[in-house]
């Protein structure tokens, strides 16, 4: 069991479906840094609880002021992936959060160690990896930077049991297990579709009746956003193919943009 209460900063895909799982264990607090993200993360997390059987007892509340997170143990930084942006949200969460709370992010690419350090507290930090969508996927991977105390290892297992969540401890290694294994993949699936001017329901078709996929790499990559594919490649050493950093000049950034290798009506 953990009895924590969940402070999340970031009001992205992630942040919203960390939010809605938290809130089958009890309240969340979500900081948004502008009125119009507070909206968007409203509507967001209202529409994923929506799809839950039982969305829990928890009221998720969204706030401008990082004085509403003061009472929370646990506290997950969830926002863009650069590293100056996630350090300044560190810092503010250390300033509010109490001497024995734990600090969180949920960065997929950057360095777990270097952020513990712009926390100010490593040894009540971790890397809270969780994927898209939140609700439906059950691994975290978390990943502990060496001055983590026993205690934290132990919260933080306990907070993804609690979550009904499968965690492994992985590394701190760029990309960890998942993201390492799975872009170069998706990428190459870009560069073959190109190379051999497949359409992407194609490439998609193959892979999923294939190799038993839930979806295709092409729908995958729209799926996680084409922006947050890019900066996850260059975190990993993998080449970004072209046609990838193409769509994002246009604006066409997968799912959430409309557009991607599919169109989104
Ligand atoms: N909460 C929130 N969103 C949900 C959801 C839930 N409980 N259940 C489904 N979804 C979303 C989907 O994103 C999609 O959104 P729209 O509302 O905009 O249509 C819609 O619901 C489709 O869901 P369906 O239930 O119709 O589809 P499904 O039952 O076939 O399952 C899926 C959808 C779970 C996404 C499945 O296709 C799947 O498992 N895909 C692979 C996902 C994956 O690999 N994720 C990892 C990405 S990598 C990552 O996240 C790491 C990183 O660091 C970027």
């Amino acid at each position: 069991m953990s009895d924590e209460r969940l402070a999340i900063a970031g009001t992205g895909a992630i942040a919203c479906g960390l939010a809605t799982v938290g809130a089958t264990l009890g309240d969340v607090v979500v900081f948004a840094r502008s009125d119009a993200s507070a909206e968007r993360a409203r509507a967001s997390v209202e529409k994923q609880r929506s799809k839950l059987e039982d969305p829990g007892p928890g009221a998720v509340t969204v706030t401008s002021s990082w004085d509403d997170l003061r009472d929370a143990t646990f506290f997950v930084e969830s926002v863009a992936e650069e590293p100056a942006v996630k350090g300044a949200v560190l810092g503010h969460l250390d300033t509010v959060a109490g001497p024995d709370a734990i600090l969180a992010t949920t960065t997929s690419s950057l360095s777990v160690g270097e952020l513990a350090l712009a926390s100010g507290r490593p040894e009540r930090f971790v890397g809270l990896h969780v994927f898209n969508p939140v609700p439906r996927m059950k691994l975290v991977e978390l990943a502990f930077p060496p001055q983590a105390s026993p205690d934290t290892q132990q919260r933080a297992t306990a907070l993804c049991a609690a979550l009904d969540k499968t965690a492994v401890v992985v590394p701190d290694a760029p990309g960890f297990v998942v993201n390492k294994l799975l872009f170069p993949y998706l990428f190459s699936a870009v560069e073959f579709a190109e190379q051999h001017g497949m359409r992407p329901e194609d490439v998609d078709e193959c892979m999923k009746l294939g190799a038993g996929h839930p979806m295709g790499p092409l729908a995958l990559l729209d799926f996680v956003g084409l922006d947050v594919s890019a900066a996850i490649g260059r975190e990993i050493g993998a080449a970004v193919p072209a046609r990838v950093e193409a769509l994002i000049a246009e604006g066409a950034l997968g799912r959430k943009s409309g557009r991607g290798f599919y169109n989104y009506g």
